[in-house]
């Protein structure tokens, strides 16, 4: 269980300075909405808004508000039944059939406390220890082993804090955990655009290491290249950013290669699958190792013996849930590193659209969030920050 003798210690969360009350009864009870699913399928068939109260807190329980949650591509995956972490579907919302609260993070602040909770006091700011514990509600009842505190700060903000325990903590973990990369050396990704890629550009950028990032090819994409160098440091601070299309131009690789100094790089960090994974491995020294963690294409990756027979690539993947599970330890340690960066503007936000979910949303706006999430080429994240209007 986190406990106050190990907060983030070097890190603040900008606060609201006050607790709305708006949405709590004269009897203690908290007026809540959440969205819910109770069979898996496509969010816009299987998703529904729904009202219900939360008892006052009482013994271990902490009631919470939520003040922001992103929509990630793994929470589509787990509404739809295809992600491996499958929601437990119960009645304790109070509805006829068995359900389940999509969302795996999320940014709230402490409502109320039980008698016996001594770790958090109205007004903490947390972020969610673990994914799977059901964001996308505006109150929740949770207890201290499902919150990781964050102490008050002006610099970062809920949205912020709301978005780094998925992208930022998958980019950091797989350019430290699978070759010891040094200042100076190369790494390669594809989507590059996505939380996870823009976090890795960046990390690169910070810690001194050079990468080729690729995206996919699009209408503006200088605009989008310009925006990648930028982030990255520019050409000197050796960024590179080309199209898929690019990549799959030898003369356009050889050049990409070249500027690696002849060799490829040792990691890739592989988002997409399919022939798109399989072009990245081109950009790969031999005996170099392709970390695989999202499958955007919904494409196998499918692997050509030559490619581990003779130029001996190791292929890898990577999950942040397990490692955050394994690892509590170094994750509140990474965490505090990530915020450092981000209060320090090293580290900058992906770009997001908020849906503003308040008592009155309709169940139609936040549908129809979530449907700009699953856009192709969408260009930002879909958020939901929570107002107490
Ligand atoms: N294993 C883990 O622990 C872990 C952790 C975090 C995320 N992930 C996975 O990583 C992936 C990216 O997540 P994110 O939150 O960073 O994503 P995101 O910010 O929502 O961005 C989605 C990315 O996927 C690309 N994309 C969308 N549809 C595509 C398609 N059909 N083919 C190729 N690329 C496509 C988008 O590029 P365009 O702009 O070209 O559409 C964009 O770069 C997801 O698969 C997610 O589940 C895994």
């Amino acid at each position: 269980m986190f406990s106050l003798r190990t907060p983030l210690r070097h890190t603040f969360l900008r606060s609201a300075s006050t607790i709305p009350k708006r949405h709590i009864t004269v009897f203690g009870y908290t007026q809540a909405k959440a969205l819910i699913f109770s069979e898996h399928g496509q969010p816009k068939d299987v998703l529904r808004l729904h009202s219900h109260s939360i008892s006052p807190a009482y013994g271990d329980e902490i009631v919470v508000r939520f003040l922001a949650a992103p929509i990630n591509p793994a929470d589509i995956n787990q509404i739809e039944g295809v992600y491996p972490s499958k929601p437990t579907f119960t009645t304790t919302l109070g509805t006829p059939t068995p359900h389940a609260v999509p969302g795996n993070e999320g940014a709230v602040q402490v409502l109320s406390i039980g008698s016996s909770v001594t770790d958090f006091t109205p007004g903490d700011m947390a972020i969610m220890r673990h994914t799977a514990f059901g964001t996308w509600r505006s109150h929740a009842t949770a207890r201290s082993s499902n919150l990781l505190k964050l102490p008050k700060s002006p610099s970062i903000t809920p949205l912020q804090a709301a978005t780094v325990s998925v992208n930022p903590c998958t980019a950091y973990r797989m350019l430290k955990d699978f070759v010891p990369l040094q200042p100076g050396q190369w790494f390669v990704q594809n989507a590059a655009n996505s939380g996870v890629g823009r976090a890795a550009l960046q990390f690169g950028r910070i810690w001194g290491l050079k990468s080729v990032n690729v995206v996919r090819h699009r209408e503006g994409i200088e605009e989008l290249k310009r925006e990648l160098m930028e982030l990255g440091g520019g050409g000197e601070a050796g960024t590179v950013v080309l199209t898929d299309q690019e990549l799959a131009d030898p003369e356009v690789r050889k050049g990409v290669i070249d500027r690696m100094g002849g060799k490829g790089a040792m990691l890739g960090l592989n988002s997409v699958g399919g022939k798109a994974g399989i072009d990245l491995c081109k950009l790969l020294d031999t005996g170099g190792h392709l970390v695989t963690y999202g499958a955007m294409s919904k494409k196998p990756l499918t692997l050509g013996a030559g490619l581990l027979i003779f130029r001996d690539l190791h292929f890898h993947g990577f999950w942040v849930s397990r490692w955050s599970d394994q690892h509590p330890v170094e994750k509140e340690a990474m965490l505090e590193e990530i915020f450092r960066y981000i209060a320090s503007g090293e580290l900058k936000d992906v770009p997001m659209e908020t849906t503003v979910w308040k008592r009155d949303t309709k169940e139609e706006e936040l549908k129809a969030a979530i449907e700009r999430s699953t856009q192709g080429f969408g260009g930002k994240k879909q958020v939901f920050v929570f107002e107490d209007e």
